[in-house]
C-alpha cells in the first residue's frame, strides 16, 4: 500500500522508518509546514505544498497524520474525503467533538480510520492479552495500570503540554496509551470516576497526574494512574487479575510475568520473560527500534482492515480512539463534580 505522511517530526520520522521496513508498504507522499523536510526525504517521495493537495492527489492510498492533535480533524477529514484510508497519531484529536466528526466522515466515506495506539503491539502486552484470551488466568476480575514520565523536562515544545492543543495533560499524552490498553484488555468501559491534579507543575488546565477508576461493560474494574512526575523516567505497567492467576507487562525494560494456579490455594506456576533481544536492541540502537517494530505490525493490521479482514487484528479503530478521549473527558468532569460519569452507549 502507498502511504503519505503529514507531519515529519519526532514520531513522523519513526513512521518513515517503519514504512521503509514494512514489506507491504511504500512511502510515496509527504507534507509538513516546515518546508525544509523536502531535503530529508527520498527522491521518489512526492512533496506537497498543502495537506489539501496531498489529500486530493493520486500519490498515495493511505495517509499517516503525525502533527499536533489540534490539526488532526481538518487533515483527517480532507484525506478521508480525498478517498484515503487514515492512521492518525494519538490522541485522536483535542476534543470529543472533533473525534466525532472524524468518525462520522470515515463512516460516510467508507474508509478505514485508525488511531496510533501502537503499545497494543508491544511483546509484553501480547503476553498479557494471550493470558486473558486463552483463559490461562481464568475469568478477568480487575486491571491495574500505570504510565509515567518526568513531565516538563521531557517536552521538546510547549504545545505538548498546552490544554488547547493537546486537549489535556498527562492523561492525553502518555496516559492515553495505558488507558487504551486498559479498555482494550478489559473489553470496553461503561463508567469512569477520576481525579486530575495540577499540584506539581501548576500548568493551566493540564493535569500533571490523573487517576481513574473504570467499570467495564462486563463488570471488570480497572484502576489507572498517569503521571508527569515519574522522576525515574519513562515507564508503564499493566496487570490483569483473574480467577486463576495474573499477568503483568512492564516497560522499560520490556518484561512480563504470568502466574497461574490450577485450583484455588494450589501450587503456583510462574512464567517470566525478559525479552532480551528487545532489551539489547534498545540499549545499542535506541527505544525507537521497538516503536518501529510495533508500527510495522500496526501497518499489517491496518492493511488487513482496509481489505475488510478484521479477524485477529488488534489495531485501535476510530471507535477506540473516540472512547479513549471520552474516558479522559470523563475523568476531568468527574474530578470537578465528584460524581462518576457514564459513557454514551452509542457512538
Ligand atoms: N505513538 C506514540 O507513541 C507517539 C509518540 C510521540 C508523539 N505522538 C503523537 O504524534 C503527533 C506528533 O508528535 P511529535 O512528537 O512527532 O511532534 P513534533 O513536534 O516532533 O512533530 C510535529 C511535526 O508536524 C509538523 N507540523 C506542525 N503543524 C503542522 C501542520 N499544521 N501541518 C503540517 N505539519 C505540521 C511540524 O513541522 C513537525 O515536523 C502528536 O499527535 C503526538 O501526540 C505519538
Amino acid at each position: 500500500m502507498r502511504f503519505g505522511l503529514i507531519g515529519v517530526g519526532g514520531i513522523g520520522r519513526v513512521r518513515i522508518k517503519a514504512l521503509e521496513q514494512s514489506a507491504n508498504c511504500s512511502f510515496t507522499a509527504v507534507y509538513d509546514i516546515d518546508k525544509s523536510i523536502k531535503d530529508t526525504v527520498g527522491k521518489d517521495v512526492q512533496v506537497f505544498d498543502s495537506f489539501e493537495a496531498l489529500a486530493m492527489s493520486d500519490a498515495c492510498d493511505a495517509v499517516i497524520i503525525s502533527t499536533p492533535p489540534n490539526f488532526h480533524l481538518d487533515q483527517a477529514v480532507a484525506c478521508l474525503e480525498g478517498g484515503k484510508h487514515v492512521i492518525v497519531e494519538k490522541p485522536m484529536a483535542s476534543s470529543l467533538d472533533e473525534c466525532k466528526k472524524m468518525l462520522e466522515t470515515a463512516r460516510k466515506e467508507n474508509k478505514t480510520l485508525t488511531v496510533g495506539f501502537n503499545h497494543r503491539y508491544f511483546d509484553a502486552i501480547k503476553t498479557v492479552r494471550e493470558a486473558i484470551q486463552s483463559g490461562d488466568i481464568g475469568e478477568l476480575s480487575y486491571i491495574r495500570a500505570y504510565g509515567g514520565h518526568t513531565g516538563l523536562s521531557e517536552f521538546k515544545a510547549p504545545w505538548m503540554y498546552d490544554k488547547d492543543i493537546m486537549g489535556g495533560g498527562t492523561m492525553m499524552d502518555n496516559g492515553i496509551h495505558v488507558l487504551d490498553l486498559t479498555q482494550h484488555l478489559m473489553g470496553g468501559v461503561k463508567s469512569v470516576y477520576g481525579f486530575a491534579l495540577t499540584d506539581i507543575w501548576k500548568l493551566d488546565r493540564s493535569e500533571d497526574n490523573g487517576f481513574a477508576l473504570l467499570r467495564g461493560n462486563n463488570g471488570v474494574v480497572a484502576s489507572l494512574h498517569s503521571s508527569w512526575t515519574e522522576w525515574k523516567g519513562y515507564h508503564f505497567s499493566i496487570e490483569a487479575y483473574g480467577s486463576k492467576g495474573m499477568a503483568r507487562a512492564y516497560y522499560a525494560p520490556m518484561m512480563s510475568t504470568v502466574i497461574t494456579m490450577e485450583h484455588k490455594g494450589g501450587p503456583k506456576k510462574t512464567k517470566r520473560n525478559f525479552y532480551l533481544p528487545a532489551i539489547f536492541r534498545e540499549k545499542f540502537k535506541g527505544w525507537q527500534t521497538t516503536v518501529i517494530q510495533t508500527f510495522v505490525d500496526e501497518l499489517d493490521d491496518f492493511i488487513a482492515l482496509t481489505n475488510g479482514k478484521s479477524e485477529g487484528a488488534v489495531i485501535a479503530n476510530a471507535e477506540d480512539g473516540y472512547r479513549a478521549i471520552e474516558i479522559v473527558n470523563g475523568i476531568y468532569e468527574s474530578s470537578k463534580t465528584g460524581s462518576a460519569v457514564v459513557l454514551d452507549e452509542n457512538i
